[in-house]
């Protein structure tokens, strides 16, 4: 079976070392893939969100089986595109995927069937809503989302009435995020401890994956501008039994059901971003795919088989399946470019990694989000450029595990943060 696997990041190198241990699979593409994913498959020379070029490599190279990672090409319609070509595929159509293309789309869904999220009000005119945030009676922090997708870093919290107009300003009218700021939603505050939740779902089953702690801000103490995440945990320590059930009843169920009535059932990994809020658990988004880091923590506490169960979504038989996870921890420290999430340099070359791109100690799995492989070498060539991985029987064990192989590793400018796990 030759299976391909769409993007070129962590969460698409740790799709592929699952993939990796399925022995039905006697070929594994990326596209495009980095320098470290070509060591576990083959790169093809396909950019993400061309569907023509994508299209053409599949029929070509005879592809069985397409895994559609990212937001942008499943936003763009590909999994549509794949399915009138009766070409089997993961991942939600264009009509599931606004769940986190149009932040609007999800916060109207909530709203009609009762999900529990921040309250919110929506504008597509900067006037307007820089009246809305001059009101006496609007409390702060408020937060401001681009509607559309910005690389996880539309969404500005501000903490008065300045900060709140030069937000509308830069999305709105300097168009900082360009066209995925034509609307914007100003909501409602929420404070609590965050947990990520994935889930795997066929439209009418689901079945969440062990919960996780993502570390969004670029800097120690939680610090800093919003990242894509700079390191993540698994299980997250917060996520109890009792709150799991509450989500189960009061999320995650609702939600499929409303996609459903909606005519776009979701099909794939649906991502739930929640506050545990002293008024219960809260949406604060959804994504229409696998989180990254989040994945980098995930796929390695999984037994079960990955293409199984991603079959199962494809063929709506994802009841019949039974997933089971290890009883380990596991904690992932993100290396990044200096500069990252702004401007930064790449085509340093990367230190401390043995020749197929993995731990010198052995005792981690390093996935690469940004990395090229030329003349024997691995060099930088994104913002989040490593995820050191480590799995164990204690939080504490998985921690020290990754960062001493995080202190084996140097390029120029790398920075992580160093309290992973501490929040
Ligand atoms: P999003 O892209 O919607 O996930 O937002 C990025 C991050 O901003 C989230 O992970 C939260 O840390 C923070 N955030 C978003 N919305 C809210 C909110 N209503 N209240 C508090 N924090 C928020
Ligand atoms: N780690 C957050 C995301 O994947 O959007």
């Amino acid at each position: 079976m030759k299976v391909l696997v769409i993007g070129s990041g962590g969460r698409e190198h740790a799709i592929i070392k699952a993939l990796k241990k399925n022995r039905r699979i006697s070929q594994l593409y990326a596209a495009p893939g980095n320098g470290g994913i070509g060591r576990d498959a083959q790169n093809a020379p396909v950019k993400s969100t061309d569907i023509p070029a994508m299209l053409e490599f599949t029929l070509k190279n005879k592809i069985d089986y397409i895994v559609v990672a990212p937001d942008d090409p499943l936003a763009a319609g590909t999994v549509d595109a794949l399915e009138e070509k009766k070409i089997r595929c993961f991942g939600p159509n264009k009509a599931a995927a606004r769940i986190e293309s149009s932040k609007i789309f999800a916060k109207e869904l909530m709203k009609k069937y009762g999900i529990p999220t921040a309250s919110y009000e929506i504008f597509s005119d900067a006037d307007k809503a820089a009246d809305y945030v001059k009101q006496d009676n609007v409390s702060f922090p408020l937060v401001i989302k681009a509607d559309g997708l910005a690389l996880g870093k539309g969404v500005i919290i501000a903490a008065d009435t300045d900060e709140a107009l030069n937000a509308i300003n830069a999305v709105m009218c300097e168009k900082k995020f360009g066209s995925s700021g034509n609307s914007i939603v100003i909501e409602e505050y929420l404070a609590g401890n965050e947990v990520s939740v994935l889930a795997f779902t066929d439209g009418k089953n689901i079945k969440p994956v062990v919960s996780s702690m993502d570390h969004k801000r670029a800097f120690d103490g939680n610090k800093g501008p919003n990242t894509g995440g700079m390191g993540v945990i698994a299980p997250n320590p917060h996520y109890t039994k009792e709150i799991e059930l509450l989500c189960n009843e009061k999320i995650f169920l609702p939600t499929i059901r409303a996609m459903r009535k909606e005519g776009c059932p979701f099909k794939g990994c649906l991502y739930f971003g929640l506050m545990l809020t002293p008024r219960g658990p809260m949406v604060i988004e959804y994504n229409c795919r696998f989180g990254d880091p989040e994945t980098q923590v995930i796929l390695p506490l999984l037994e079960t088989d990955l293409l199984e169960i991603m079959e199962a979504v494809t063929d709506e038989k994802l009841a019949d399946i039974n997933i089971s996870w290890t009883d380990n921890h596991a904690a992932c420290v993100i290396l990044a470019s200096g500069g990252y999430p702004s401007s930064y340099k790449t085509g340093y070359v990367i230190d401390g990694l043995n020749e197929t791109g993995s731990s010198k100690n052995g005792d981690a799995i390093i996935y690469h989000g940004g990395t090229e492989y030329k003349d024997g070498a691995f060099f930088t060539a994104g913002g989040r450029v490593l995820g050191v991985t480590a799995i164990a029987q204690s939080l504490e064990d998985a921690l020290k595990i990754a960062y001493n192989n995080v202190n084996a590793i140097d390029f120029k400018d790398m920075f992580c943060r160093r309290d992973i796990g501490k929040y």
